[in-house]
């Protein structure tokens, strides 16, 4: 089955590829609601209300020669079939704010997978743009600044592969600590 993750990982690769120099990704969860909210934000070159409406449409495309685009259809796929929601607020030239809402209790949620591999990747793979993750659990979460991590590193290049597995640990422990709470 899909994890949550990996279509994270392609929204999230969306704002890179509009040229976002900061993409913050939010996991919120209530576990008295059951409910997830995943929000990916960026400040990319953003999207024309056309553009929002045809890419929600699987079977939309005004490419011929290549495969259509599936990275939203599918998240928005994937949170409308547990009864939750999803929206895309974007404006040209300022960014783009994608929203997806699950209920954690329907028998077509998907797991949401390995968000510290995730992150980590994204981070560590592409050194010149920021990221802010935050996991917020009833309330209670924790923030990982790629910023404040390169002041850490000083000049230490995130591409380093003990770089990746330290950035992966750290966000595996603080998530493991707050899931605890
Ligand atoms: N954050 C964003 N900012 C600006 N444009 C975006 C953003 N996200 C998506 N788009 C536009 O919507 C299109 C569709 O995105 P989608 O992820 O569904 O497919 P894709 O990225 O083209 O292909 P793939 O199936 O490989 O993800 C993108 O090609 C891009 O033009
Ligand atoms: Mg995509």
């Amino acid at each position: 089955m899909r994890e949550l993750s990996l279509n994270i990982l392609d929204i999230a690769q969306n704002s890179i590829a509009a040229g976002a120099s900061l993409t913050e990704i939010l996991i919120k969860e209530d576990s008295v609601k059951k409910e997830l909210l995943i929000g990916i934000y960026d400040n990319g070159k953003g999207m024309t209300e056309e553009q929002v409406r045809n890419v929600q449409d699987p079977f939309f495309t005004t490419r011929t020669t290549r495969k259509v685009g599936m990275g939203i259809p599918l998240f928005k796929m994937a949170a409308e079939q547990t009864g939750g929601s999803f929206s895309i607020v974007s404006q040209v030239g300022v960014g783009t704010r994608v929203e997806a809402k699950f209920k954690t209790d329907s028998i077509d949620f998907t797991p949401l997978g390995d968000m510290s591999s995730t992150i980590a990747t994204i981070v560590c793979m592409n050194e010149d743009k920021d990221f802010i993750y935050t996991r917020d659990v009833d309330g209670e979460s924790f923030k990982f600044s790629s910023a404040d991590i390169k002041t850490i590193l000083d000049g230490v290049p995130l591409s380093e592969p003990s770089v990746m597995n330290w950035v992966e640990g750290y966000i595996g422990e603080q998530t493991e600590q707050l899931l605890k709470n």
